[in-house]
C-alpha cells in the first residue's frame, strides 16, 4: 500500500478557515444542547430517573461514557495544529477516541436489543452502532497502514455518526416525523440521521475528485 500524505493547509484563505470555525462552533453548540437537555438526568442516580434502563444501568453509563469521550474529542482530532505540532497528542487521544466508541457501540449494540421497550426502534440502533463500530475500525485500519487520506475521510464519517445520536435527540424533543406515530416516529428518525448525513459526507468528500 502507498503513503499518501494529507493535503497541506497552507496557503488556505481567511474565508475558508472562518468557514471552518464557524463550522465547529456550531456543532459544538448542538452538542453543549444535547448534553443540557439529556444528560442530567442521569446525575440523578435512582430508578425515577433512569426508567427503564435501572435494571441495566451500567450498560447505559458505559455507554454514555464512551460516547462523551467520543463526541469531546473527536473535533480535537481535525486539527490540523494538533496533529502537526503535537503528534503524540494526537495519537493518544485518537486512541481514547476509538476505545470510547468500542464501549458506546458494545453498549448501544446491547441496549438496542435487551433494553428498548421498542423493538423496531431498538433494531435501528443496532445498525446505527453497527455504522459507528465500521467506521471507527476503518480509520484505525487506514491509519494503521499509513493511508492518511483514507485515515482523514473515514474519521470524518466517524465523527458524522458519532453526531447521529444528538441529532436524534433534538429530533424526538422537536417531534420530528411525530405524525407517524410514537414507534414510527422514532425508527424513521434512526435511519435519517444516520443515512442522510453520510450522505453528504460523501458527496462532499468525493465532489473535488469528481469535478477536477
Ligand atoms: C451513534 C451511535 C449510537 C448508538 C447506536 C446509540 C444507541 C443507543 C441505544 C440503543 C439507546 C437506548 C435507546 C432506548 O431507550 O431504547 C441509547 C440511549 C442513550 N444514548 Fe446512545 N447511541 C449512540 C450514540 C450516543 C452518543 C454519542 C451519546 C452521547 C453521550 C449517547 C447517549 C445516550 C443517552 C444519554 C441515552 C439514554 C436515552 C436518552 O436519555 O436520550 N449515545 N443509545
Amino acid at each position: 500500500m502507498s503513503t499518501q500524505a494529507v493535503a497541506p493547509a497552507a496557503g488556505r484563505s481567511s474565508i475558508s478557515r472562518f468557514s471552518t470555525w464557524a463550522s465547529w462552533a456550531v456543532i459544538a453548540g448542538i452538542a453543549l444542547y444535547f448534553y443540557l437537555t439529556t444528560i442530567p438526568n442521569y446525575f440523578h442516580y435512582d430508578p425515577a430517573h433512569y426508567i427503564y434502563y435501572w435494571p441495566k444501568r451500567w450498560w447505559l453509563i458505559a455507554h454514555v461514557g464512551g460516547g462523551t469521550v467520543a463526541l469531546g474529542l473527536g473535533p480535537f482530532q481535525f486539527s490540523n495544529t494538533l496533529r502537526k505540532r503535537y503528534v503524540q497528542a494526537h495519537r493518544w487521544m485518537g486512541r481514547v477516541y476509538l476505545t470510547g466508541i468500542l464501549v458506546g457501540s458494545i453498549g448501544g449494540a446491547y441496549m438496542g436489543l435487551m433494553v428498548s421497550p421498542l423493538k423496531a426502534f431498538g433494531w435501528s440502533l443496532e445498525f446505527l452502532a453497527l455504522a459507528w463500530f465500521v467506521t471507527a475500525l476503518m480509520a484505525f485500519i487506514a491509519v494503521k497502514r499509513r493511508q492518511f487520506v483514507l485515515h482523514r475521510e473515514w474519521m470524518i464519517r466517524s465523527y458524522v455518526v458519532t453526531f447521529a445520536f444528538v441529532l436524534f435527540r433534538i429530533g424526538t424533543r422537536n417531534h420530528v416525523f411525530g405524525s407517524l406515530g410514537p414507534e414510527m416516529s422514532v425508527v424513521m428518525l434512526a435511519w435519517v440521521v444516520t443515512a442522510v448525513p453520510l450522505l453528504f459526507t460523501d458527496v462532499v468528500l468525493r465532489w473535488p475528485r469528481a469535478h477536477s
